[in-house]
């Protein structure tokens, strides 16, 4: 049962008196309960490959996180001793959920905590940096939710880690609140820088002119996005609101380009629920005042995003449909991510002064059916809508940007052909006069 945080002046005694090695904290764990964990690289990864070792021991446990690095308990869901349970589907855990060893829960990101406030969580576990000299430990990379598994869950497990950055906002737990504390210096999971190709730069370029010098950007995961950061270089007074703290976020900062001079709320302050890059970046973010994390259901809320100073938002999708659906987490039926903070910023993006909301897609992908279109007629059965029609702005392939918002089903679907590779264009335009789009 969560205390609230209180002043001890010898908070060092209580941290050794809850001191567990990694190998006892995980026998804390009991059949027939859910531990819920920070998800990312929040993931207490010593104490997890512990449980995992337990695994023939225990029954009926169900295991939550958010995009895992890699599923610990890849067993069958049905069979196994232990569920996963995966609550965004990243390349950690994608072949196994995919294959049927575990299961992805549906959710937008801002409304995480109250779909979340339903279940009963046992254990709520996850990775913290050191303690200050206050006794307060940071949640470093995955702000998210963590704080709400502190005070939700029955029993609190920290693993402390002195690679975990000390980040600054509402990030902090102290020693009071926790029940047992264990410790390994393991690696922070890092994501690989990925380089600017022809195509993800053609289509930056096409967004760059629509970026208003002072806006305030949120820039979504992948290549695409990536490029984005590169270019907005050359901007000035621009401010960052975005779910994800990145590589790019940092060399932007760095360049002077976002100073978060203009920003509505959270003046001169970068803003992010959570962080993903190199342990540069993850140095950087140690202590650094120019950043600060605060949880998703506040930093996703599409209220506070409406609120931001000409709000931008930037993500990537895997595939539009005629009527501007987009698709950005399945083929077909198979779950290949997850929506994230997606629509939260389409729709906060919307409903900003001044906000636009960009949706980017390369125009063709290659699949083992060979180069298919991105731009489809209507979407394969048992495809995911993640963001619906009537929130989409603009679609944006290397051929141009199509301009959803205010427009009839037909200027729709003459605009999305019009940015599809030309290839498909004849194909599409066929299709289209056939469901009297056109
Ligand atoms: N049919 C079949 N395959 C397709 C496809 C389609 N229509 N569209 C894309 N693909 C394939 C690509 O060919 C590629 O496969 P490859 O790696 O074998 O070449 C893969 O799907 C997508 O490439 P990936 O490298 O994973 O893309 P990315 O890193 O640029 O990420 C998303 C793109 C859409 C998966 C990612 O942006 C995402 O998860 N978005 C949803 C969450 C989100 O936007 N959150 C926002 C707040 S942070």
């Amino acid at each position: 049962m969560h205390r609230p945080p209180t002043f001890l002046s010898d908070w060092k005694n209580d941290y050794q008196k809850k001191l567990l090695s990694v190998e006892d904290a995980a026998k804390l764990i009991k059949s027939g309960t859910r531990i819920f964990s920070a998800g990312w690289a929040g993931d207490p990864d010593a104490l997890i490959n512990a449980i995992s070792a337990r695994s023939s021991e225990l029954e009926d446990v169900e295991f939550c996180s958010n995009n895992s690095l890699r599923l610990a308990f890849n067993e069958p869901y049905n069979d196994g001793h232990i569920r996963n349970n995966q609550w965004f589907v990243g390349p950690g855990a994608r072949k196994d959920i995919q294959e049927g060893n575990g299961t992805y829960t549906v959710h937008n990101l801002s409304k995480m905590e109250r779909d979340m406030a339903g279940l009963s969580m046992d254990y709520g576990i996850m990775m913290v940096s050191p303690p200050d000299k206050y006794g307060f430990m940071s949640f470093g990379v995955m702000v998210c939710y963590a704080r709400f598994l502190v005070e939700n869950a029955g029993t609190v497990i920290v693993q402390v880690n002195r690679n975990m950055p000390y980040v600054r906002g509402d990030s902090l737990v102290h020693i009071s609140e926790v029940d047992y504390v264990c410790e390994e210096n393991s690696p922070i999971a890092s994501i690989p820088l990925i380089p600017v190709n022809q195509k993800s730069k053609a289509i930056a370029e096409l967004i760059g002119p629509y970026i208003e010098d002072g806006s305030t950007i949120q820039l979504g995961i992948g290549a695409i996005p990536n490029s984005v950061g590169k270019l907005l270089a050359q901007k000035h007074d621009l401010g960052i609101h975005s779910e994800m703290i990145t590589e790019g976020a940092m060399e932007l900062i760095e360049s002077g380009a976002v100073n978060n001079s203009r920003k509505t709320m959270h003046k001169y302050k970068s803003i992010g629920t959570f962080a993903g890059g190199s342990e540069k970046l993850y140095k950087w973010l140690d202590n650094n005042p120019f950043v600060e994390f605060y949880p998703a259901h506040y930093v996703n809320d599409p209220y506070i995003i409406s609120r931001q100073h000409k709000l931008v938002s930037i993500n990537a999708t895997l595939s539009v449909d005629l009527a501007g659906q987009a698709c950005s987490e399945s083929i077909g039926s198979r779950q290949y991510s997850g929506v994230g903070g997606q629509m939260d910023f389409n729709l906060g993006a919307g409903l900003c002064p001044g906000g636009q909301a960009f949706m980017v897609l390369n125009s063709t992908a290659n699949t083992r059916d060979g180069v298919v279109s991105t731009i489809v007629p209507a979407f394969p059965q048992g495809t995911f809508v993640s963001t619906n029609r009537n929130d989409i702005h603009h679609v944006v392939t290397e051929y141009g940007v199509a301009k959803l918002r205010g427009k009839s089903l037909r200027e729709r679907t003459n605009a999305l052909i019009s940015i599809a590779h030309p290839d498909f264009r004849a194909e599409l335009k066929a299709e289209a006069k056939r469901m009297k789009f056109i």
